[in-house]
Order: C-alpha cells, then sequence, then structure tokens
C-alpha cells in the first residue's frame, strides 16, 4: 500500500540483501520509522514487543529471523535455537508456528552451507504468498459489499475491530483487503473502527490506514458498536483472526466476541477474513486448545498518545494502587460466524465448511 505516494510492505529484505526492514509499528500513527534488523534476536524482539503484530506478519518476520540466523551460523544448534527464541515470541497467532515449521522443514535436511540462501528465499516467497492470499481473500469478499451495495442507497457501514490490515499482513491485509477493494471498484463504504484497547490498533493504526487512504470512517469506542448495530448503522462486520480451528472457531483480538454476539442478536453479517496458514488443523475446540495471551497490566492502566508538543508518551488512566489484566484475544464460537473468507472463497464456519475448502487438511489430527 501506498504511504504518501510511495509503495511500501510491511517487510522488506534490505538493499544489503541481508538486514530485514520492518515499521515500528508500536510510533504509528504519529510517527512512521522504518527499523533494520540484523539479527535474529532484533527479529524475536520486534515480534515480542509488537513493533510487528498481526498474524501474517508475525510469521513473516520469524522466517525472516531464521534468514538472518542462518547468514551468522548455519548449525544445526543455530537453527534448533532460532525456532525456540522465535517461537517463545508470542503464543496465540498460529502463523508463528506455521512459518516456523515451514523454515525448520525447509532447511533441517539441508547442509549449512546451503542454509542461508534457502532461507532468505523461502522467507521471500512467504511474504509474497501472503501479499497474494490477501489479494484474493479481497477477490472474494468485495462480492459481500458489492452485494449490499446493491440493495441500499447511501454508503455500506462495515465494522471492524483491532487491525487486520495491511500493517497486519505483508500487504492488503486480510479484513481490509475487501474494503481496498471495493473503494478501487468505486463502491461507498464507511468504516467503523473500534479503537481496541488496551493497545488501540484499531485508533493508532486501522484508523491510520483508513485515513491514509481517504477512506471514509469513524473511530469508535469498543462499545458502541452494538448500539450502532442496534440502530441498523452497521451493515457487515469483517474481522481478522489469529488463529482458526478445524471447526472455525475463531480467535482473535479481545472484544471480537462481543462484537460477534451483538451481530448476532441484531442480524448484522459477521465475517471473518483469514489466509489459510491462520487455520490451525489440529485444533478442534478453540476455547479449551487455544492458548491466549496474557500481556502487562501496564497496558491497561496507562495509554499512549502524542502530547501537545508532539512528543509520544504514556499516560496513566487508573490510580497507581490498581492493577490491570490483560487477556489480549478471544474466542468466537463458529456458530456467531456468517462465514470465512479465505484466498479460495467463503467458507462456512464449520468443521464441513473449512474442510470442504481445503480437502488436502481434512482429517488432520
Ligand atoms: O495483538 P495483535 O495486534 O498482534 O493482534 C492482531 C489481531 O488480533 C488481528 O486481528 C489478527 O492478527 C489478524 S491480522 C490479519
Amino acid at each position: 500500500m501506498k504511504v504518501n505516494g510511495i509503495p511500501y510492505r510491511s517487510i522488506w529484505l534490505g538493499s544489503d540483501g541481508y538486514s530485514v526492514r520492518i515499521i515500528d509499528q508500536t510510533r504509528l500513527p504519529h510517527e512512521f520509522p522504518v527499523v533494520d534488523l540484523t539479527t535474529m534476536e532484533q527479529a524475536a524482539t520486534a515480534i515480542r514487543d509488537m513493533w510487528v503484530r498481526g498474524a501474517p506478519l508475525i510469521g513473516a518476520t520469524a522466517a525472516y529471523g531464521m534468514a538472518l540466523q542462518m547468514a551468522e551460523d548455519p548449525s544445526n544448534t543455530a537453527l534448533a535455537r532460532a525456532y525456540a527464541v522465535l517461537h517463545a515470541t508470542r503464543p496465540t497467532a498460529i502463523n508463528l508456528r506455521w512459518a516456523l515449521d515451514d523454515m525448520r522443514g525447509l532447511l533441517a535436511p539441508l547442509p549449512p552451507g546451503e542454509r542461508a540462501g534457502a532461507a532468505y528465499a523461502r522467507a521471500a516467497a512467504i511474504c509474497d504468498e501472503d501479499v497474494e492470499i490477501n489479494r484474493r481473500i479481497g477477490e472474494h469478499g468485495v462480492a459481500l459489499i458489492a452485494a449490499i451495495a446493491a440493495r441500499k442507497s447511501g454508503p455500506v457501514n462495515i465494522l471492524t475491530h483491532c487491525n487486520a490490515g495491511w500493517l497486519a499482513t505483508v500487504d492488503w491485509g486480510t479484513a481490509t483487503s475487501p474494503i481496498y477493494q471495493a473503494v478501487a471498484r468505486g463502491i461507498d463504504v464507511h468504516v467503523w473502527v473500534d479503537e481496541t484497547r488496551p493497545r488501540n490498533q484499531g485508533a493508532h493504526l486501522t484508523a491510520w490506514e483508513m485515513a491514509s487512504h481517504g477512506i471514509p470512517h469513524h473511530l469508535i469506542v469498543d462499545n458502541a458498536g452494538g448500539h450502532l448495530m442496534q440502530r441498523g448503522q452497521v451493515d457487515l462486520c469483517i474481522v481478522g483472526t489469529d488463529r482458526t480451528t478445524a471447526n472455525g472457531d475463531v480467535c482473535n483480538k479481545i472484544g471480537t466476541y462481543l462484537k460477534a454476539l451483538a451481530a448476532h442478536d441484531t442480524g448484522v453479517p459477521f465475517y471473518v477474513a483469514l489466509p489459510s496458514p491462520t487455520i490451525d488443523w489440529r485444533v478442534h475446540d478453540g476455547l479449551a486448545e487455544i492458548p491466549i495471551e496474557e500481556r502487562a497490566g501496564d497496558e491497561v492502566t496507562k495509554v499512549w498518545g502524542r502530547d501537545p508538543d508532539a512528543r509520544v508518551t504514556q499516560v496513566q488512566i487508573a490510580p497507581d494502587a490498581t492493577p490491570g489484566a490483560n487477556p489480549a484475544f478471544d474466542v468466537t464460537p463458529a456458530r456467531l460466524v456468517t462465514g470465512l473468507i479465505t484466498e479460495r472463497g467463503i467458507a462456512p464456519a464449520s468443521a464441513e465448511g473449512l474442510a470442504a475448502m481445503f480437502p488436502e487438511h481434512a482429517g488432520v489430527a
């Protein structure tokens, strides 16, 4: 996507052919710092401290983290250590394990001398595949938006949660890809952007994406969505996911479940956009089996913003003695999901629906 007229991906190889460039997303929307990662440990820090975030981008960064390690030390010991260090960064997004398994499966059988080149090539391919997958998600998802546009006057009002935009993937985004493609086709859309406390990925990142692309939008507090749905002001919800189970349960940013409940109660279609690497075919019960990241309580008791002197700073919003509790994700049961927008088409959120769309994975235990 373009930023000030310049095309960007969220991760790319530096001109030295070795370092990996990312955008430090903790500074957005106030600053747009590009950061060079030159070691596997830096890639791990970038994921852990959320300079990069979003399930597909976490996977892509981990893949490049493995490549950085192979360039420094391609031994079996270093390969195993890189896998362990990168895997320990964040627990919920399955794309992390998917990318690491893919890289290790490729690299382990190779002689050490061939590993660095193969690792960079595969990391680049993972990024390119992610871009193509998300472009296709947009092609399938835009049909939903076009169908609503055809039967109403005025904009199609789409609610989204967190940031499942191009910043969360390599490009296009998952939930935002249908929106970008709708805008490109001249469809009138308006986006309700959930602020997404505690880290405000909606306010900081999705709103920035929408504003950068001139897409009509409003930022809303997380509790406003149900009210807007009751009043007929939401035509469609589209969110992303960090891990979707083989039976269609959707784990995503905390608060997604409440939006799905409100959508179910009010009859608003609730779609989840997901690339197939976000499906965990080994998991069949999201509530019981998906590890939910517990983050630091001070993300709840404090907020980041820009002060009048244009300094990006953190302020305390709760009493000093009040601890924050901070589960970062929740699970929306498949029964509340209208459909799963994948790169192959829109699947019912069910074991049968996903197995029919991805028969090569059906029956994985
Ligand atoms: O904690 P984050 O910012 O990594 O959470 C991101 C989300 O919850 C996204 O909705 C999800 O990763 C899908 S991104 C296409």
